[in-house]
């Protein structure tokens, strides 16, 4: 079994992930802002058969039971706390991947977004994406691990309204494209949902003035599949990017 850290995973797509790896048995590393919501979603995930729950210990794997699930919190709007944040943690010698699955969206017209608006954007979706990744390279590297990019349909083409959050889905894409070259061990992969019944997309409509019903869109579950599908791919073959839309 492997060992898979999750960014975002207290958010809607982020949990589904957590819970499809633990029930396949792998050991988790969760991370989100708030210790004690990731405190909770370890508790839940730990009362899968066999898991254990064990918080700020990354690279101290038990030796018994089931699946492992730790926790860090993280505040990737301050990407340059990171490297601290990880060696205080002790980072993972091996690691079979990474879901990068946090985000933040806020809408507005050019004429609206000010300077605080796109840099919330590109240093939560991208700037921090990039150093954590790059933190986590020498572990990826021992395991030939996978780096998996929640990217969104608004990173191919950008609409009224949201180009803060389009540019930086934009940029991720060539993060993963650029280090897809540049990492030929690790398998590099783009998955861009389509809207997705989450709090974001909840906040999304709620920007819109429009009314939410997830009923309307993608369930996470679903989009979480896809992404473990991505992951559980065998070695010979590798999913670059894959687009999954509500239907
Ligand atoms: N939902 C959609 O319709 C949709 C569509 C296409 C793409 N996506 C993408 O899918 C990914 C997951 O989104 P979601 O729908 O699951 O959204 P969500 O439920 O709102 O979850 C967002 C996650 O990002 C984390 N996050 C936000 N700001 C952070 C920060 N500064 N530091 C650390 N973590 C932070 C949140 O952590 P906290 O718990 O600390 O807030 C939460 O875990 C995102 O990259 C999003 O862009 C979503």
């Amino acid at each position: 079994m492997g060992t898979y850290l999750i960014t975002g995973a207290t958010g809607g797509i982020g949990t589904a992930v957590a819970g499809l790896l633990r029930d396949r048995g792998h050991d988790l590393i969760l991370t989100g802002r708030s210790a004690d919501r990731l405190a909770d979603l370890a508790a839940t995930l730990g009362k899968g058969a066999h898991a254990r729950t064990q918080a700020f210990h990354i690279g101290s794997a038990g030796a018994a039971g089931g699946p492992a699930v730790r926790t860090i919190a993280l505040d990737l709007s301050e990407p340059r706390r990171l490297e601290a944040v990880l060696v205080d943690a002790g980072p993972p010698a091996r690691l079979d991947g990474v879901v990068h699955a946090a985000g933040v969206v806020h809408l507005g017209a050019v004429e609206e977004l000010e300077a605080d608006d796109w840099l919330d954007h590109l240093t939560v979706n991208l700037v921090a994406a990039a150093e954590l990744t790059r933190l986590l390279l020498p572990a990826l590297r021992a395991a030939r691990g996978d780096v998996l990019f929640v990217n969104s349909g608004a990173g191919l083409r950008a609409n009224p309204r949201w180009s803060a959050y389009a540019a930086s889905k934009a940029g991720l894409r060539s993060l993963a494209d650029s280090l897809r070259a540049e990492e030929p061990e690790l398998r590099v992969t783009t998955v861009f949902p389509g809207r997705t019944a989450t709090s974001m997309q909840a906040s999304v409509r709620a920007q819109e003035g429009r009314p939410y019903d997830p009923s309307d869109f993608a369930d996470p579950r679903t989009v979480a599949g896809v992404i473990v599908g991505a992951l559980e791919t065998p070695g010979d073959s590798a999913v670059t990017e894959i687009t999954v839309r509500p239907h």
